[in-house]
Formats: C-alpha cells, structure tokens, sequence
C-alpha cells in the first residue's frame, strides 16, 4: 500500500451472514477488541436489512456499515430490490458492485456494472468494483486481458474527477472461499496491471489517488504480506471478517506504514 497518495480500505465483505441478532452480538465483541489510532478505513458490507442494526451498534467504533449491491435505477417496479438513494438516505457511503456470486448467481454483466457504478457514482456513494478471472481463465493466460476488459468496461463514462471516488477489489474467482490465496506477488502483478491501464485511460494523478483491494481468501495470517505490496492498499475480506478476532487482526496488519 501506499498511504501517501491513497486510502487504505479493509472491507469486510459478510454476504448472506448473520441475522440483526448476531450481528449485535459480533458489534458488542468487536467494539472492544478495535486497534486504537488507525489510519484504514474500515468497512462491513452486508445484506441491506441488517445496515441500520449495524450502525447502531458500531456507533463510536469506527467501522462503517457498507451494502453488498444495489440497482442502477432510482427508482420502479424492481421487486426485492434496493436503491442508491435508500442506502445513501442511511448514511452508507460504500457498496459492493459486480461481485463475482452477483455476476455468477444473479446474471450481473460488466455492462450491468457499468450501470450500476454510475448510478452509485451519482448517488454519492463509492462503489467497490469486483473483478477478477476464473482458474481456467488464469490457465489460458488471459488474466491481464479479461482485467482490462472488466475494468474498462466498469468504468466506461466515468470522469477522471469521478474515479477519485472507485474503488476496485481484485479478487480472483479461484482464490474466494476456496482457502486459496494468490501470492501476494500475484496479487501485485494483477493491481499493478490495474494502476497502469488506469493511467493509460485517464492520467498518471487519477491513476494513483485510486485505492486498489485484493480480495479471496485474505486472512489473519496473509494479510500483513499482501497489504505490503506497493499497488495493494487494502482487502475485501470474506469468511475472515465473520469473526471479530479474525477481522481486528487483518486491521492491524493494516496499520504496517502508520
Ligand atoms: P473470502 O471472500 O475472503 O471468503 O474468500 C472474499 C470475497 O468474496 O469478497
């Protein structure tokens, strides 16, 4: 990471965990167990219907509550679904765009995510864009190329004043919940990859303002490891940020450079 042009950011990404209860239960354990003075941002993400539990719970610990998805539209008859401007009414700043389970279980397509990062862009909120290959992707040798294509075609129209506010999570599919990691110099190859088409598409200023997670499989052990690489600057972490122990420990792998 590099906290002298950017952000650091651990997210915690719950997916379809805890009920309200539990996530009571998991504010009570954490509050008392948070690093003082850190520098990251901290985040969980999670199910829509558990954000307000959270932020009453977390009140004071420096852990925002973010969104796992929302729709591109403002508004309509799109049954289940939430808006940017209900999440943005509760004060969550951060949500969750184009996860590989949303593009998997849910149909999401890259020109589904495009939509989305713009709608949450003017909204106000900060998308965290998911990309990342499949094994066999990775096996056929076209990581680099599927990247730049996730990630150009999430950003098609967005400004270069814009993107100081994206996010993107590199998370390989191969390496979530699977207990694989990337090396943390695999990990780097593919951000760094990241950084340099962004400077190609904007410029050299935009491209290093933008804080670059890697995500899958990220836990208490890697962290400190991954988080050092230079073009790293945080994790969006799974299974890990169940766990109050677990989570706290990623945290403070975090503060390495403070
Ligand atoms: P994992 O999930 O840490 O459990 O691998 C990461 C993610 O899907 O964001």
């Amino acid at each position: 990471m590099n906290r002298h042009y950017r952000k650091t950011i651990i997210a915690g990404n719950w997916k379809m965990h805890k009920t309200a209860s539990e996530t009571v239960a998991f504010a009570a354990e954490i509050r008392g167990k948070m690093p003082e003075n850190i520098r990251s941002e901290v985040v969980l993400c999670m199910p829509a219907l558990n954000i307000t539990t959270a932020q009453k719970a977390l009140k004071g610990t420096r852990i925002a509550v973010g969104a796992e998805t929302m729709h591109y539209e403002e508004k309509g008859a799109f049954t289940g679904e939430v808006a940017a401007n209900m999440l943005t009414d509760l004060g969550v700043k951060y949500v969750i765009i184009g996860h590989s389970e949303r593009r998997q279980y849910y149909n999401e397509t890259d020109q589904s995510v495009n939509r989305k990062v713009r709608a949450a862009l003017n909204a106000g909120l900060v998308p965290i864009v998911c990309v990342g290959e499949s094994l066999a992707q990775r096996e056929m040798g076209v990581t680099a190329e599927l990247l730049a294509y996730q990630v150009m075609s999430a950003l098609s129209g967005v400004s270069a004043r814009e993107l100081r506010r994206v996010v993107i999570a590199y998370e390989p599919i191969w390496a979530i919940g699977t207990g694989k990691t990337a090396t943390a110099e695999q990990a780097q190859e593919v951000c760094e990859g990241i950084r340099t088409l962004l400077r190609k598409k904007y410029d050299a200023r935009a491209a290093r303002a933008v804080s670059i997670l890697y995500g899958g499989s990220m836990n208490a052990r890697n962290a400190a490891e991954l988080l050092a690489m230079p073009d790293i600057d945080g994790g969006l972490i799974g299974g890990a940020s169940l766990v109050p122990g677990d989570f706290v420990q990623i945290i403070e792998a975090s503060r390495q450079e403070d």
